[in-house]
């Protein structure tokens, strides 16, 4: 690791925390002339239409947390179809009066600027193609656009290392689509949403009994040559970030997939030119050096092949490195609810306001944080839980809670170690005077503690860069991340994976709170050394990477929703941009 890219990771990490007085460099105001398209296609590449699948009543989204309870689907055009229709597609077009729609996807993003693509690397699919190929996922559409056709022997070289069935999702970053408005900080919100896909990613995998693994063992230049993103330059330049595994459950599925990049396929690839030319997504771009610095010292680089961070979990899928999840900590299992797992993923959305009156009963709340532990509460064997299986690092990140309104529950500052560690750990870096005290009728698996009794309304509000939806809901918290000793131990990588892992919280957050009845809305505003004052944290052990909040929403009456591919249909557009680009 060299000393100067764990720098400019630090560096970029402390000259982009929001201070009360000075916010991260940004333009301050929207420049809609530059506005990105946040929808990328590949102009001349092979379309291949998906299909808009109904919504099923099964499985129940409470089945997808028991292992073994979803019968694996095989990998045909119609599950591939659900499962990029169940993780990365448009859910939603929202429109106000006198403006054009925008839309919203599945997987939420800062802003909804949508940084992220999608790609898929298959063999032949059944009813879809009879070649194996690297696709790119255009969500407009909900379409492939075949970018490579791949020989069988350059498919079988990764197939065979993978439980039968598997395919590869692979994840890209534009960070020009989110630098455009948030300038700086921007690295950091494509992290959080790169979490968030992968969540997408395991949760749709998981409607069809198959299960995600991120494969950690390739580095950036690798991925950019299977992606075919190796061409792109500039401000516009898709950053590969990860592939996963996704596999129908079999018997004994793997803790962890470390793929061996094949040693002739580079120059292979590299033969050939991909299919499809990168639409344009901006006429102009504002430059942002400390994004494109970060970036670069935080790649994964190839050999000599140090894990980013070491394996968590051996073969049987039991985590080794997790003190929570081999003591006997687990909350007790929580009863399949009527609710229909398609329906809770596909009504996910943001709440813009929080009605400041919603409660949750005590129990409920206990049921919500246990589906945060990254073991599985509800399984005898307890490998980790979904979607937390997916990564194959230690868990670094640990909850700090504003509780507001659960009922029962003494309104204050409560902390969910994620792992037993963490609780440790903690009691060296928070203040002295907090309390400590199990909170009463808290089940002996769930490692929560108050810490301190109060009315945190005002705090979380104003940590939250005043935004009231901290202070309107049931609760909010901080995540806090076991922060500069993981850099240094795993090296630069682990800073964006930091930013993955609270993603994946916060996906599971959005979808448990829709299956309470209520709403969850990311926070990646918030003032980083105003919380850490808070908490009493004086140095970067710990760094809360991303704020969340949960409660009764109030909804926008002025807001229409238009289905999400209303403008599949044959001669309906949806109010094309003037500037002939798609419409956004
Ligand atoms: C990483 C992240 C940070 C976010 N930060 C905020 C925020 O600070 N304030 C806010 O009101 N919404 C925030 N949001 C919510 C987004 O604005 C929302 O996801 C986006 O508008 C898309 O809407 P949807 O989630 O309903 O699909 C955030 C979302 C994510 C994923």
């Amino acid at each position: 690791m060299s000393q100067n890219s764990l720098n400019v990771a630090l560096e970029y990490h402390e000259r982009t925390k929001h201070h009360f007085d000075r916010y991260a460099r940004s333009l301050g105001y929207l420049d809609w002339a530059t506005q990105p398209n946040p929808f990328r296609q590949f102009e001349g590449a092979l379309r291949l239409p998906l299909d808009e699948p109904p919504l099923r009543d099964e499985p129940a989204y409470d089945a997808l947390f028991q292992p073994g309870a979803v019968a694996a689907q095989p990998v045909n055009r119609q599950t591939i179809s659900r499962l990029f229709y169940h993780a990365l597609a448009l859910s939603a077009w929202k429109q106000a009066p006198g403006t054009p729609p925008w839309s919203l996807r599945i997987n939420p993003s800062s802003g909804a600027l949508h940084p992220t693509e999608g790609y898929l690397v298959a063999g032949p699919i059944d009813g879809l193609s009879t070649v194996a190929a690297v696709y790119h996922y255009a969500a407009h559409q909900h379409e492939l656009e075949q970018r490579r056709i791949l020989s069988a022997e350059d498919w079988h070289s990764f197939a065979a290392q993978m439980p039968p069935g598997a395919v590869l999702i692979g994840l890209t970053s534009i960070h020009w689509r989110e630098s455009w408005k948030y300038g700086e900080r921007a690295f950091r919100y494509c992290h959080h949403d790169v979490g968030h896909a992968i969540a997408a990613v395991a949760f749709a995998a998981a409607t069809l009994g198959w299960q995600a693994r991120l494969v950690d063992s390739l580095s950036a230049d690798e991925l950019a040559l299977l992606l075919d993103t190796r061409h792109q330059q500039g401000p516009e330049a898709e950053h590969p970030d990860c592939v996963l595994a996704v596999f129908p459950a079999c018997d004994r599925p793997p803790a962890a997939i470390d793929l061996a990049w094949p040693a002739a396929l580079g120059a292979r690839l590299q033969r050939t030119e991909p299919i499809g030319v990168p639409n344009r997504l901006s006429r102009d771009h504002q430059p942002w050096p400390a994004i494109d610095k970060v970036a670069l010292a935080t790649r994964r680089e190839p050999a000599p092949r140090a894990a980013t961070c070491p394996p968590a979990a051996d073969a049987a899928g039991i985590s080794a490195a997790s003190s929570c999840e081999d003591s006997d900590l687990a909350a007790p299992p929580r009863s399949v609810r009527p609710l229909a797992a398609e329906q809770i993923i596909r009504q996910r959305r943001s709440a813009v306001a929080l009605d400041g009156q919603t409660a949750l009963d005590r129990d409920a709340f206990y049921a919500m944080l246990a589906r945060l532990m990254p073991a599985s509460a509800e399984s005898a064997r307890r490998p980790r839980a979904l979607p937390f299986a997916t990564l194959p690092w230690p868990v670094h990140v640990s909850l700090a809670l504003f509780v507001h309104r659960v009922g029962r529950l003494a309104p204050g500052l409560y902390l969910l170690a994620r792992d037993l560690r963490h609780a440790t750990a903690l009691r060296g870096s928070l203040r002295t005077q907090f309390l400590w005290q199990r909170p009463d009728g808290c089940p002996a698996g769930l490692p929560l503690w108050l810490l301190l009794q109060a009315d945190c309304r005002p705090a979380a509000r104003t940590i939250s860069c005043h935004q009231a939806i901290a202070a309107d809901g049931v609760f909010s918290l901080g995540m806090l991340a076991e922060f500069e000793p993981v850099l240094r131990e795993f090296g630069p990588p682990a800073y964006p994976r930091l930013f993955w892992e609270a993603g994946l919280i916060g996906q599971v957050l959005y979808l448990e709170a829709e299956a309470a009845g209520i709403r969850g809305t990311g926070i990646g505003c918030f003032f980083d050394d105003a919380m850490h004052d808070v908490l009493g944290i004086r140095d970067r052990r710990w760094q809360t990477l991303y704020h969340f909040t949960v409660g009764g929403p109030v909804d926008d009456p002025r807001l229409q929703t238009i289905p999400p591919y209303a403008h599949r249909t044959p001669n309906r557009t949806l109010a094309p941009r003037t500037d002939g680009l798609p419409a956004v």
